[in-house]
């Protein structure tokens, strides 16, 4: 396979996402080797414990890092980047699914409860591992499983094959125009008294993708401001409308 990805966790099944779709599909055609482990198969006593309260006080329960240790000693591999999904990661960004589309083995590190004891990142950082501590945005999950899951979806449809359609990797949000996404129509051409803006009908293609082209300014100036702000002069032509 083009991608091995190993997930540990100690909620497998809610993993189990990962067998439907797109990602799914992969890993029937083995483009995708995809693993899913307990963290708890690392643990050593009866209770098979992850965690423990925290040092220094406060709410909650933090993960052991004995347990992580022995886990992801057997599951690293010399050249695997290693994702710890932590809402005090940096923000996940389609810049980020496209640098680890390009790695060869990516193992997510699920944490629960308060976070993993923060001698794991420190250590596999020091063994010269790539580790990445990242969040999927200014919210608070109760674990990385659906962090993961994401990130894993939004990596995943960037290995080449595994999108019916290349082209649908080139036109989209977040995509290198630095805009959001036109608004899209289908048929019927009248739906609720709403019609297709008659363009779209009209077959101009010029016309069209000036449309298209104006319509994601508009849109991007109007939901995502900072975007617009962060466009470099040349991403601008002569033609766009002024914001
Ligand atoms: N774990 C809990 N919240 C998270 C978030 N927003 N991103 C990644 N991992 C998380």
């Amino acid at each position: 396979p083009d991608v091995r990805i190993d997930v540990v966790t100690i909620f497998p099944e809610y993993l189990a996402a990962l067998d439907l779709s797109l990602v799914g599909k992969a890993r029937q055609r083995g483009l995708l080797d995809l693993r899913v482990h307990d963290l708890r198969d690392w643990t050593t006593d009866r209770h098979r414990t992850v965690d423990d309260t925290p040092f220094g006080g406060g709410a909650g329960m933090v993960m052991r890092p004995d347990v992580w240790g022995r886990a992801l000693d057997e599951v690293l591999g010399a050249g695997a980047t290693l994702i710890l999904p932590t809402p005090s990661g940096e923000v996940f960004t389609q810049r980020h699914a496209d640098e680890l589309a390009t790695a060869e083995h990516l193992v997510f590190a699920c944490g629960r409860y308060e976070g993993i004891d923060a001698r794991v990142a420190e250590h596999y950082r020091a063994t010269g591992l790539d580790v990445r501590e990242l969040s999927i945005g200014d919210y608070v999950l109760n674990g990385g499983e659906v962090a993961a899951l994401v990130m894993i979806e939004a990596v995943g449809r960037l290995v080449p094959g595994m999108v019916g359609n290349p082209e649908s990797l080139v036109e989209e949000s977040h995509g290198a125009a630095g805009l959001l996404e036109y608004p899209v129509y289908t048929k019927p051409p009248r739906w609720q008294e709403i019609d297709v803006p008659d363009l779209l009908l009209s077959g101009h293609h010029a016309r069209i993708d000036r449309w298209r082209r104006d319509e994601a300014l508009r849109r991007t100036a109007g939901r995502r401001p900072e975007m617009i702000a962060a466009l470099d002069g040349t991403a601008l032509d002569k033609h766009d409308v002024a914001l």
